[in-house]
């Protein structure tokens, strides 16, 4: 297990190239299953959860191949149908193998992911819709025991909007007979790209973009390829480091419209922003302003840049309150924070965020993959040394952080042992 070890200080400034959508490859991924061919993913970044949902793929039988980013995977193979536990406990995600599967082949058994670091996290919504497509579901020591002959269309509305179970219904109303309604789906920029890159394979789907999918289904789909979409969420992670560092820094390959939440957020905060087709440009304020925050479905503020946010908080000019109105209590991150000096209540859903002037160094733990991030982000501007603990959870989702942060002058080594 390595540790990030950080003297803080430094302002970023510089310009670096944001990496390809992790939520977004954990979905074009498993879209390899519903042909048979060769998918080609350019674009895919280098990370844990691609290296995870590979090894998970292959475990089905599939060819995977990664060089340069671009990820090969090579379905005709495929003829276990099976999710094990060792896959799903450590990346949820691995859940959308399920609708694929059930899909193509008739038959799906995949683990149940069980709860998460900061709370739980169910997916019932995942399966009421399979069965509403006419799936039989059966729980069984642990596992989602899942058949069907052919699936036929139906009309799905979710009571929630969720990203996970509207990604899962798309990928088995695709190859379902008839045509499927899906009302109140995630518009998340992920899905987005998801149903284009289905359409992309030979799928009908109207409404790509609304929360108002309206899918005929055909009877095959060929192999296609695509370009991943950019992380916001990696986008938003530096322009808040470079925001809490008084820095400049300029993004490029970004989205700037899949982004508006947190620009326009980081503007309130005092943050001077331009922006061109795909690069961000962020100055940092001299003060950063208290700015209240409730993480939401899309296009609200991402819940994913909750924890980094009250980071930047932690040393503003004053108090902010911080509402996770998604994950209830997903503030992990928060006694960690306080270690390093931050003033943090919680009330409920919400973080009470009072600046302090400054913040010091301490070693700190990381809980999941968003909190990492909020942790070395406070790292950056805390004063001597800050020790991020088990870092594992860091190379879920951001590729290379810290020869990124470096190239903007952010003073970060990785350390590797056993004992962090
Ligand atoms: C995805 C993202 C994750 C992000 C989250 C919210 C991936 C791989 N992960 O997770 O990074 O934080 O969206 O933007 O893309 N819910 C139910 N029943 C279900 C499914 C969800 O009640 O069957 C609830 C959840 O508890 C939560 C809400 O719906 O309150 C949204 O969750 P969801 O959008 O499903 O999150 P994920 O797809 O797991």
């Amino acid at each position: 297990m390595d540790k990030f070890v950080i003297r803080g200080g430094e302002r970023l400034n510089g310009t670096v190239e944001v990496s390809g959508a992790k939520n977004a490859s954990l979905a074009l991924m498993p879209a390899a299953l519903l042909a048979s061919g060769i998918t080609r993913l350019r674009n895919t970044p280098a990370l844990r959860d691609v290296s995870t949902m590979s090894t998970l793929l292959k475990s089905m039988g599939a060819k995977v191949d990664f060089k340069n980013n671009t990820l090969a995977i090579d379905s005709r193979g495929v003829k276990h149908f099976e999710a094990p536990y060792e896959h799903v406990k450590k990346m949820r995600a691995s859940i959308y193998v399920l609708g694929p599967l059930i899909a193509r082949f008739g038959q799906a058994r995949v683990s149940l992911p069980g709860g998460c670091a900061w709370g739980p996290r169910p997916v019932n919504l995942h399966l009421e819709g399979l069965q509403k497509l006419g799936a039989q579901i059966e729980l069984e020591g642990g596992y989602i025991n899942a058949k069907a002959d052919r699936l036929t269309g139906t009309k799905i509305h979710f009571d929630v909007s969720s990203v996970g179970a509207t990604g899962n219904i798309l990928m088995a109303a695709v190859l379902a007979s008839g045509t499927t309604l899906i009302e109140n789906a995630a518009i998340e920029p992920e899905m987005t790209s998801l149903a284009e890159f289905l359409v992309a394979m030979g799928a009908k789907i109207d409404g790509i973009g609304t929360n108002r999918l309206e899918i005929e289904g055909v009877d095959s789909l060929k192999a296609a390829e695509t370009r991943t979409i950019p992380d916001r969420i990696e986008a938003g992670t530096f322009l808040v480091a470079a925001a809490m560092t008084g820095g400049e820094i300029t993004l490029t390959g970004v989205r700037p419209d899949q982004l508006s939440a947190v620009t326009a957020k980081l503007e309130d905060a005092g943050c001077t922003i331009g922006f061109t087709e795909d690069t961000i440009t962020l100055t940092a304020p001299e003060t950063i302003r208290p700015v209240d925050v409730t993480a939401n479905i899309y296009p609200g503020f991402p819940t994913d840049m909750q924890a980094q946010w009250t980071a930047m908080m932690s040393i503003a000019d004053g108090t902010s309150i911080i509402t996770d109105s998604i994950y209830f209590d997903r503030f992990k991150h928060v006694p960690e924070l306080v270690r390093l000096g931050a003033n943090i209540e919680i009330k409920e859903n919400a973080a009470v965020v009072r600046g302090v002037p400054r913040i010091t160094g301490a070693k700190v733990m990381s809980t999941d993959l968003r909190a990492s991030a909020s942790l070395i982000l406070a790292g950056l501007v805390a004063s001597g040394t800050t020790e991020v603990l088990r870092v594992y959870h860091i190379d879920r989702g951001y590729e290379a952080i810290e020869k990124k942060l470096q190239t903007l002058g952010a003073d970060i080594q990785r350390v590797t042992g056993e004992e962090f």
